[in-house]
């Protein structure tokens, strides 16, 4: 014998047993629609769906994951700029693809490296370097300074700020010297109140 639903009630039928009709079929006789239970046609169905559905998004994530540009070399990871005998003192040198300045300060500025985030503190313009220009802070003049062209910051090679509408010193980037070779982590930036000695790396 077997249960059938009839308007939504269970009715036991015969058939099955040696001598009567065989037993009606599961899927589509002895579940009733109405109680939207899904058959097992349907389940296999969704089975198939739900499994290929997590095989492409495995796959699409091991796409992404394995052709991803990594950032080597450029902005945001750490770029291996150089030989400190091609940094002298008093060099500024720019490096585009780090969006910094190499600075390497005179004694009588500290003797040491600095990474200048060429970004405008102010506003974000880019602040190129101008040697034929001077300045004066703290009563000393500096020959060469970083004249933002969107709205006339100034700041000396140390990055500190000294006229214009700069609120700070431009921002520093992580220099790593190994050896004899000086790398800048362009993805640690350190913002200043203040530009000081002790941000300078002594080689
Ligand atoms: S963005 Fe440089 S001074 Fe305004």
């Amino acid at each position: 014998m077997a249960i059938i639903y009839k308007d939504g009630k269970p009715v036991v039928v015969p058939g099955g047993e040696p001598g009567h009709a065989p037993a009606p079929e599961l899927e589509d006789e002895i579940l009733p629609a109405e109680d939207n239970k899904v058959s097992r046609r349907k389940f296999m169905r969704n089975v198939f769906l739900n499994t290929m559905g997590v095989f492409t998004l495995g796959a699409v994530g091991t796409f992404v994951v394995m052709f991803w540009p990594k950032k080597v070399g450029s902005f945001g990871s750490t770029l291996k700029v150089g030989d400190v005998s091609a940094f002298p003192p008093g060099t500024v040198t720019r490096v585009p693809d780090g969006r910094f300045y190499l600075v390497h300060t005179l004694p009588e500025q500290g003797g040491g490296l600095l990474a200048l985030y060429w970004k405008c503190v102010h506003l974000g313009c880019t602040v190129p370097w101008r040697d034929t220009e001077e300045g004066t802070y703290n009563g000393k003049t500096y020959s060469g300074i970083f004249h933002c062209p969107c709205h006339g910051s100034e700041y000396i090679i140390t990055g500190q700020n000294f006229a214009g509408p700069a609120p700070r010193p431009l921002d520093i980037m992580q220099v790593i010297v190994s050896g004899t070779t000086i790398s800048v982590n362009t993805g640690k930036i350190t913002k200043r109140d203040e530009a000081k000695l002790s941000d300078q790396v002594q080689i």
